[in-house]
Parts: C-alpha cells; sequence; structure tokens
C-alpha cells in the first residue's frame, strides 16, 4: 500500500501534520487540558490547535513545557497553532506576545487572524465557550454575541499588517486566517504583501467547504478543518453529523469509529483535521486513521451529503454595529 504522508506542506515550505488535537470545550478545565495535551503527545500528535479566546493556551503550554524538560518531544517537532481573538485587531504583536507568554515558547508555528470581526478591547469574552451544551441543536449557536457597542469597523488590512508584522519579527513561522469566506481570502489577497499559509474553517462531511477547498488549492492556501467530527454533545455543534447514516454504514464496513472514518475522509480530502478530545480512548482511537483507506466510493456516497453549517455565526451579525448585517453578508454568500 502507497504510504499516505502525514503532513501537508505549506506555502512558507513548512510541514503541517495533518492531524492535530482541538482544545476547545464549553467546559474548559486547565488540569484536563494539560493531562489531554500530555496523553497526545504520547499517542503521536504533533500538532495543537488553541486560541487566546480559548483559555486553553496557558495548559498547552504547560503540557508542553513539561514535554520539553523531560525529553518527550523537541520544540521544533511540534506544531503549534494559536489565533487573534477579535478584541485584539490593533495590536497583533501585542497579542501574539501575550499568547505566547501563556504558552511558554518563544514563536508559534501558526498564528490566524480567528475571525473577520473587530471588537472594542474590553468587549467581554464571555460566551459559547461559557455555556453549558443544554440541547443539541442544528440551528444557531445560543451565545448571544457581542452587544451592539462591542463593534468596531473592520480594517482586515491593517490587522493583516499586524499579522505580517508577527511573521517578520519572528513570533510566528506562518500567519492565516480562520472563519474567512473565499471571497474574504481574494480580497485579503489584493493587498497582503505575505499572502496566507492556512485558512482554518469548520469542515466535516455535512459542511464540506467545495468552493472554498477549490479556491484555496488555486492560490496555494492550506485547509484546517475545525469541529471535523462536527462537535457533538456541544452548545455550537449537532450530534447529527456523526450518526449520519452513510458515516455509520462506512464505519461498519471497515470496523472502524465513526469519528476515525470522519476524519479519514477529511485528510483524504487534503485538509488538516483538529478533532478535540480530552478522552484518553478518543484522543487514541481518533489517531488510528493513517493504516487503513476509503474508497473512490466511499468518497462519493459522502459527497453527496445534504449540506448544513452548523456554526453560522448569528453572533456576529446586527443591523447597526456590525461589518454584516446578516449571515449571508458575514460568509459573503457562501452558506
Ligand atoms: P470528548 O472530549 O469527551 O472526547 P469536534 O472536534 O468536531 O469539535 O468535536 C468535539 C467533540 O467530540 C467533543 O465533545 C469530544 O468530546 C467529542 N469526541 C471527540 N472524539 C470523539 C469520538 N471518537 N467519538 C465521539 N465523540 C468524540
Amino acid at each position: 500500500m502507497e504510504v499516505f504522508k502525514r503532513t501537508a506542506q505549506l506555502n512558507t515550505g513548512a510541514q503541517i501534520p495533518l492531524i492535530g488535537l482541538g482544545t476547545v470545550s464549553a467546559d474548559q478545565n486547565e488540569e484536563d487540558i494539560t493531562a489531554a495535551v500530555i496523553t497526545a503527545l504520547q499517542v503521536g500528535y504533533r500538532h495543537f490547535d488553541t486560541a487566546s479566546m480559548y483559555k486553553s493556551e496557558r495548559p498547552l503550554g504547560k503540557a508542553l513545557n513539561t514535554a520539553f524538560q523531560n525529553g518527550l518531544v523537541k520544540r521544533e517537532d511540534v506544531f503549534v497553532t494559536t489565533k487573534l481573538w477579535n478584541t485584539e485587531h490593533d495590536d497583533p504583536v501585542t497579542a501574539i506576545k501575550s499568547s505566547l507568554k501563556n504558552l511558554q515558547l518563544d514563536y508559534v508555528d501558526l498564528y490566524l487572524i480567528h475571525w473577520p470581526i473587530k471588537l472594542r478591547k474590553e468587549a467581554p469574552l464571555s460566551g459559547a465557550l461559557d455555556r453549558k451544551p443544554t440541547k443539541l441543536t442544528t440551528e444557531v449557536n445560543p451565545y448571544s454575541g457581542p452587544k451592539e457597542e462591542d463593534f468596531l469597523p473592520l480594517d482586515l488590512k491593517s490587522t493583516w499588517q499586524g499579522m505580517e508584522q508577527c511573521l517578520e519579527m519572528g513570533l510566528t513561522k506562518a500567519i492565516g486566517v480562520s472563519n474567512f469566506s473565499s471571497k474574504k481570502i481574494e480580497d485579503l489577497l489584493s493587498h497582503a504583501k505575505i499572502p496566507p499559509a492556512v485558512v482554518q474553517v469548520e469542515m466535516h462531511p455535512q459542511w464540506q467547504q467545495k468552493k472554498l477547498r477549490d479556491y484555496c488549492s488555486k492560490h496555494n492556501i492550506h485547509v484546517s478543518a475545525w469541529s471535523p467530527l462536527g462537535a457533538p454533545n456541544t452548545p455550537w455543534g449537532s450530534n447529527l453529523v456523526m450518526d449520519d447514516p452513510i458515516i455509520h454504514e462506512i464505519s461498519q464496513k471497515y470496523g472502524k469509529t465513526r469519528a476515525q472514518v470522519m476524519l479519514r475522509w477529511g485528510v483524504e480530502q487534503g485538509v488538516s483535521v483538529l478533532p478535540k478530545s480530552y478522552n484518553t480512548d478518543r484522543i487514541f482511537s481518533n489517531f488510528q486513521i493513517f493504516d487503513w483507506s476509503l474508497t473512490p466510493e466511499d468518497h462519493d456516497k459522502i459527497g453527496m451529503l445534504k449540506q448544513a453549517k452548523l456554526y453560522r455565526g448569528n453572533a456576529f451579525v446586527n443591523n447597526t454595529t456590525s461589518p454584516y448585517k446578516t449571515v449571508e453578508e458575514l460568509w459573503d454568500g457562501e452558506i
């Protein structure tokens, strides 16, 4: 069998591991995160995804530092991504320095603009992550979102210049964006001195991002998938993706878990997948996706699934102060 590469090359020349551990949950507990990261390192994960907004930078940093000190891994063997939160657009250099302090690192491998949204510095972080799941829904996130007075006019050109400065200062090895439509990436490319290396977006079998992936592949931008399992049992996701009968059928055919099928599908589509788990067995089983494969027929079947975005971003839309009056405007119609 042909050996399946476990990394993809970015337009910077760096390699990004195709599976990374996500670290966002409605129920963040620092000890759980540190323990999960150590387990993941032992299992073989070399890619970790965090954000200043997730409150997981510090426990991730603690775990990595312990692992460096006891020789489990070297800094250059791990790929760490963090993100500029909406309140930090004015000064990405100060923001990344604060993230690096939390992470106890000199540099990250990838720094992303978390959302095409700018909020005033004092806007509270409260929201989706503070809520415990109440009911499962395919509808909008219950996060009520920033208040009207929290929004500031968006100036992505100046934010991107700040991101470029982070790269030039050696604080990150690559820069990119998250939750951008292909239209917004196109706008960015029209003024960027350094093009984005990565776009990280919601992607799973029920939100396949075909248009965006097509655009990114033409422009040599790597795509990373957040919530590649459809975020079961979270306030912003749904069990519907994991419970899809086609995913179930394929998982039975191979004797694999449904999560493994979804993750294998993602990496065979050429993206890196970032499943979140703090459970030892699931951290282990989610990583077992490199010694088997799907057939073109499996891809055809999954390719036919009905599409529905789980996290629509209603929280970032209003009629007065947001740059987006509707969800369609937020995603430039790509929803
Ligand atoms: P847990 O941390 O208890 O494992 P996503 O990565 O799509 O956002 O999904 C994250 C959610 O999926 C978390 O609630 C996580 O819970 C759960 N999860 C992770 N791996 C699996 C798996 N193999 N099977 C079922 N649920 C999983």
